[in-house]
C-alpha cells in the first residue's frame, strides 16, 4: 500500500501508533486525532486539523485546503463551542460517536449516527468531506455520518444543499461572524421548500436576497450561475429529496462557494495560482435589485432606470405620494380593480425577461402545458400569474402564483416570461381570443382591422418617436424634479470654471488624447487630485437630461478594473466626463514600443490579460446594463501606478453613441482592426463582438504588434492571420514579443494564445463569453480546438472593402453604413 495515502503530521509528539491494515486513509476506535496533528485525505487536498483565527487562542477543528498558502477553512465542527487551549482530541468513543473531547474531558463537539454501529472508521476523502463510516462500507448511501450534511459558511463541489425529506435534514451555509470569528453569523442561505423551490439567503430570520426558482436551466434571478466547461449544475427535486449541487467536470480549477458577514455577499471565488490568492468569478448580490422585495408587489425593479423601481404595466405606485426608497416597498396596485367572477372580462398579459416572483405561495405541475396552466390559473380568483416552470425545449411544466407577485425583476439576459392575470380591458395574449371560442370571421375581421390599425400605428409611430421620445424625457425629468434626486448616487456636478481651471484652460499642453467622443485633458483640481477630463464633442445628440440620466448610470459601474467617474459637468454647450487620473497612460503606448515593451514581461502582462477579461465580465454580465463597449482597443486600456489595467470609454458608445435599436446600428462605432466579422459588415452588435476585440487585444498584448498594419511581407496576413499559421505550424515562439522571450511561462502563454483564437472565430456563437474565458485563464482545463478564425486573409477583410486607407489609423471611426 502507498504509505503517502495517508500523510500524518505531527508538529508536536507521536502519541500513538498506526497500523495500516488495509488502503483505506481513515481512524478507527482506537486512534485518534489531537491537536497538532493534522489528517490530509488521499489525494492531498484537504486538511483536518486544528486552527485559530486572529489574535484568539480559541481551537477549532477543522477542514481547509492542503495546497493553498492561504489558510482557507471550508467547515468548522465546534464553531459554536471553542476550545480554550490545544487539548482538544477527536475521537471515536465506545459507542461509536465522533467526539472532540477537550482537556477536562468535556464534549466540545459530536458527531452520531442514528443507526446501529458496528466498528466505524471516520476518513477525510478528496472532496473534503469528513465520513464517519463501517469499516467495510464504502457506499456514499450507507455513511453513518458527513461533514457535508452540515455545512459551515463554504458550498464545496460535490455537497449538496437543500434537503432530505426523508429524514427532515436541512443543508443550509451559515456565514461566519467575522472572518476571525468562525461562530454562526446572521446571514444565512438555502433552499426554501415551496412548491416550486428556490435559494434564499436571510439575515437572521428576515429574507435577504433570492435566485428565483430552478427553471431547468439556471436559477430564474442568477443569470449568471450556469453551465459550463469548468463545472456543472444539477437541480433535483422529488418525494425524498430537493437539492442543488454542482460538480468540477474536470479537476482542472480550484473554486468554492462561500457566504460572507463582512460583504453580505455569496461569492463563487477561483483560487488563481499566480496570484496566489481568490479571486471572485460571481458573486450575489450584484447590485440593489438584488435586495429582496426591493420594490414591493407588483413594482418591477430596473437597474438603469430611475427611479430603479417601476411598476409593471397595469399598475400603479400604491402610495398617492412620489415614490422614494422609503415608500417603494409599498409596491403598486392594478389601475384597474379586477372583478374575478365574470371569466370572460379576464386574461392575461405576457411580461417578458424577468426574475420570477417569489414563489412562497406557488403551486406546481411538471407535466401540464402552458395551456392547461393558463385554465388552472383562471378558474381560482387567488391566483394572480402562471408561467412554464421549466423553460428547457421552449418551455414546459406549470407554476401558477397565489397572492400578490413580490420581488420581480427585470433582468438583461435570459430573463422569463409571465403571464400576469388582468381585466380585459388591458391588453390581453391572444390565447385568450381562442379561448373565448370567438367565430373565425370575427377574428379574421379583427385581425385585418389589426393590420390596418397596425399600419396606421406604425406610420404614425414613425412620425411621432421622435417627439414622444422627446416627451417620455422631459416627463421623467420633471419627476425626478419633484423627488429631488434621491438616489443614492452622489455624483459631484463640477462647474465649467472648476474643470477650466483645473486644466489650464483646456490648454493644448494639457491634452492627454483624443478619443472616439472628444478631446481628454490631463486636470489637477484645487485639492491637487489629479484628473482626466474628457470633453465631449460640441455636436453631442442629446439633451441634457438624457447625458445626465446617462452619467447616473455610468456611474453606477463601479469594478477595480474599470477607470472610475468622478464627476460630470454640464454648462452651456459643454459637457464633461471627469475620471480619475492613471499616471501610466494607456496600454498601447508599451506594448507597442520598442523601447517601453521591455517594461511589461509576462507575468504583468498575464495579470493586465485577466485583469481586463475581469471588466470585461463584469461590464457584460455582472452590472445588470449590460454594458457591450464597442470600441475595446489597446489605446482603451489604461495603467494605473501599479500597472494594473482599467477598461476606459465603457459606457460611451451606448451612451453617446445615438441613432441604434436592439442589436443593430447603422453607425458603426469602433476600431479597424479589432471589430468583429458581423459587426464590421453588417453593423450587428453583441457582448460576442466584445470577446472578438478582446481576442485581438489579447494577440497584441502577446506579440507585441498591432493586428493592422502589421502585415507579414510573405504572405499578406494580419496579425490573426500571420499568427493563426504560425501557430497551426507549431511554431508559437516565432510569434511572441521578443522581449518575452525570458520572462515568459510558456505554457500559461500558450494558454492564452489559445483563448485568443477562441475569442476571434469567424462566428459569433462560436465565440466564449466572457465568463468562460475568465474560467479559461484561471484553470488548466484542457481548450476545445478553435476553427479558422475570422478575418483569415487580408483581401477578406472587409475594412478593405470599406476603402479605408491608413491603416494605422488608431482613433475610433464613427461610420454612417448607407444602407
Ligand atoms: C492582533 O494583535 C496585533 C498586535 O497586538 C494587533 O495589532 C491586531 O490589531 C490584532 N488583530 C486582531 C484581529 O485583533
Ligand atoms: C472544561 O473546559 C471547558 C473549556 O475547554 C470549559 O468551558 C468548561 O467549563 C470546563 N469544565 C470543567 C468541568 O472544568
Ligand atoms: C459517545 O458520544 C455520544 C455523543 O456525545 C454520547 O451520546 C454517548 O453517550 C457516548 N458514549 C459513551 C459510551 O460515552
Ligand atoms: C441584517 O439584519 C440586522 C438586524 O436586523 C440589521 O441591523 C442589518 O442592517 C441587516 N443587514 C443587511 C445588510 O440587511
Ligand atoms: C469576507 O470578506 C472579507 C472582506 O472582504 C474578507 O476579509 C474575508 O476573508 C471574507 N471571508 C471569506 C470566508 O471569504
Ligand atoms: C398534473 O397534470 C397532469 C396533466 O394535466 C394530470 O394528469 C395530473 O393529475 C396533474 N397532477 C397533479 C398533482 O395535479
Ligand atoms: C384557489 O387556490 C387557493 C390556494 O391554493 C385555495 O385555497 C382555494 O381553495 C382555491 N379556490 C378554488 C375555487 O379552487
Amino acid at each position: 500500500m502507498d504509505i503517502f495515502s495517508f500523510v500524518f503530521m505531527s508538529s508536536r509528539l507521536f502519541l500513538f501508533y498506526f497500523v495500516f491494515s488495509d488502503a483505506a486513509v481513515k481512524i478507527s476506535q482506537s486512534q485518534s486525532l489531537s491537536d497538532g496533528t493534522n489528517l490530509v485525505s488521499k489525494n492531498g487536498g484537504f486538511v483536518l486539523g486544528f486552527f485559530s483565527t486572529g489574535n484568539s487562542t480559541n481551537r477549532y477543528l477543522g477542514i481547509w485546503y492542503n495546497n493553498i498558502p492561504v489558510r482557507t477553512v471550508v467547515w468548522v465542527a465546534n464553531w459554536r463551542n471553542p476550545i480554550r487551549d490545544s487539548s482538544g482530541v477527536l475521537m471515536l468513543n465506545s459507542s461509536g460517536s465522533l467526539v472532540l473531547l477537550s482537556q477536562n474531558k468535556t464534549i466540545a463537539w459530536s458527531a452520531s449516527s442514528t443507526k446501529e454501529v458496528g466498528s466505524p472508521v471516520f476518513e477525510l476523502l478528496d472532496s473534503g468531506n469528513l465520513v464517519l463510516r463501517e469499516k467495510n462500507e464504502e457506499n456514499p448511501g450507507s455513511y453513518l455520518w458527513q461533514s457535508f450534511d452540515y455545512p459551515s459558511d463554504t458550498w464545496l463541489p460535490g455537497m449538496k444543499l437543500g434537503w432530505d425529506l426523508r429524514t427532515g435534514l436541512e443543508r443550509r451555509l451559515t456565514a461566519w461572524k467575522s472572518p476571525d470569528d468562525p461562530s454562526p453569523g446572521e446571514l444565512s442561505c438555502g433552499i426554501e421548500l415551496n412548491n416550486y423551490p428556490e435559494i434564499v439567503a436571510k439575515n437572521g430570520s428576515k429574507k435577504f436576497g433570492r435566485t428565483g426558482p430552478w427553471n431547468g436551466v439556471g436559477f430564474s434571478g442568477a443569470t449568471g450561475v450556469k453551465a459550463n466547461q469548468i463545472y456543472h449544475f444539477n437541480f433535483v427535486s422529488n418525494n425524498d429529496e430537493v437539492y442543488i449541487i454542482y460538480h468540477m467536470i474536470k479537476n482542472s480549477a480550484i473554486t468554492r462557494a462561500v457566504l460572507n458577514q463582512t460583504t453580505y455577499l455569496f461569492e463563487r471565488d477561483i483560487w488563481v495560482e499566480a496570484d496566489k490568492k481568490w479571486i471572485a468569478y460571481i458573486s450575489i448580490p450584484k447590485d440593489k435589485c438584488d435586495s429582496y422585495n426591493l420594490c414591493g408587489a407588483y413594482g418591477n425593479c430596473i437597474i438603469g432606470e430611475s427611479p430603479i423601481c417601476q411598476c409593471l404595466e397595469g399598475f400603479k405606485p400604491k402610495s398617492t405620494e412620489r415614490w422614494n426608497p422609503d415608500n417603494w416597498a409599498k409596491g403598486c396596485v392594478r389601475t384597474t380593480e379586477l372583478s374575478c367572477e365574470d371569466k370572460d372580462k379576464i386574461g392575461f398579459v405576457k411580461f417578458v425577461g424577468l426574475k420570477l416572483p417569489d414563489t412562497t405561495y406557488s403551486w406546481v405541475n411538471k407535466s401540464m402545458n402552458l395551456n392547461e396552466c393558463r385554465v388552472k390559473c383562471l378558474n381560482n380568483c387567488s391566483c394572480m400569474a402562471y408561467s412554464n416552470s421549466d423553460i428547457r425545449d421552449g418551455g414546459n411544466g406549470c407554476v401558477i402564483w397565489y397572492g400578490d407577485l413580490i420581488d420581480i425583476i427585470q433582468v438583461a439576459a435570459n430573463g422569463q416570461d409571465l403571464y400576469i392575470r388582468m381585466p380585459a380591458s388591458e391588453k390581453v395574449n391572444q390565447e385568450d381570443v381562442k379561448d373565448k371560442q370567438k367565430m373565425k370571421v370575427i377574428v379574421v375581421v379583427a385581425i385585418a382591422i389589426a393590420v390596418v390599425f397596425g399600419v396606421l400605428l406604425i406610420a404614425y409611430c414613425i412620425c411621432e418617436r421622435k417627439t414622444l421620445r422627446e416627451k417620455m424625457k422631459n416627463k421623467r425629468m420633471i419627476d425626478q424634479n419633484i423627488d429631488g434626486q434621491n438616489e443614492d448616487l452622489e455624483l459631484p456636478l463640477f462647474s465649467l470654471a472648476t474643470i477650466a481651471m483645473a486644466t489650464n484652460k483646456f490648454s493644448s499642453n494639457n491634452k492627454l488624447g483624443e478619443g472616439g467622443f472628444g478631446l481628454v485633458y490631463k486636470g489637477i483640481l484645487e485639492d491637487g487630485q489629479e484628473t482626466a477630463v474628457k470633453r465631449l464633442s460640441r455636436n453631442s445628440r442629446q439633451g441634457l437630461s438624457e447625458f445626465k440620466n446617462e452619467v447616473m448610470s455610468i456611474a453606477k459601474l463601479q469594478h477595480r478594473n474599470l477607470v472610475r467617474l468622478l464627476g460630470y459637468c454640464i454648462e452651456g454647450e459643454e459637457n464633461m466626463l471627469i475620471y480619475e487620473y492613471m499616471p501610466n497612460g494607456s496600454l498601447d503606448s508599451y506594448i507597442f514600443d520598442q523601447m517601453r515593451s521591455n517594461i511589461l514581461g509576462w507575468c504583468m502582462r498575464f495579470n493586465i490579460i485577466c485583469g481586463i477579461a475581469r471588466g470585461l465580465l463584469y461590464l457584460h454580465e455582472d452590472s445588470r446594463l449590460r454594458i457591450i463597449h464597442r470600441d475595446l482597443k489597446a489605446s482603451n486600456i489604461l495603467l494605473d501606478s501599479k500597472m494594473n489595467p482599467k477598461i476606459s470609454d465603457f459606457g460611451m458608445a451606448r451612451s453617446f453613441g445615438g441613432d441604434q435599436t436592439e442589436g443593430n446600428t447603422n453607425r458603426v462605432v469602433g476600431t479597424y482592426g479589432y471589430m468583429a466579422p458581423e459587426y464590421a459588415i453588417d453593423g450587428l452588435f453583441s457582448v460576442k463582438s466584445d470577446v472578438f476585440s478582446f481576442g485581438i487585444l489579447l494577440l497584441e498584448i502577446i506579440c507585441g504588434k498591432k493586428n493592422r498594419g502589421s502585415f507579414h511581407p510573405e504572405y499578406s496576413l494580419n496579425l490573426v492571420g500571420h499568427a493563426w499559421k504560425s501557430w497551426k505550424e507549431g511554431r508559437t515562439l516565432e510569434l511572441i514579443d521578443t522581449c518575452l522571450k525570458d520572462s515568459c511561462i510558456l505554457p500559461e502563454l500558450e494558454r492564452c494564445l489559445h483563448i485568443s483564437f477562441l475569442c476571434l472565430q469567424q462566428h459569433h456563437e462560436d465565440r466564449p463569453n466572457m465568463s468562460f474565458v475568465v474560467m479559461m485563464l484561471h484553470s488548466e482545463s484542457s481548450l476545445q480546438e478553435p476553427k479558422e478564425p475570422g478575418f483569415y486573409v487580408g483581401k477578406k477583410s472587409p475594412s478593405s472593402s470599406k476603402n479605408q486607407s491608413s491603416s494605422t489609423n488608431e482613433i475610433t471611426i464613427t461610420l454612417v453604413d448607407g444602407r
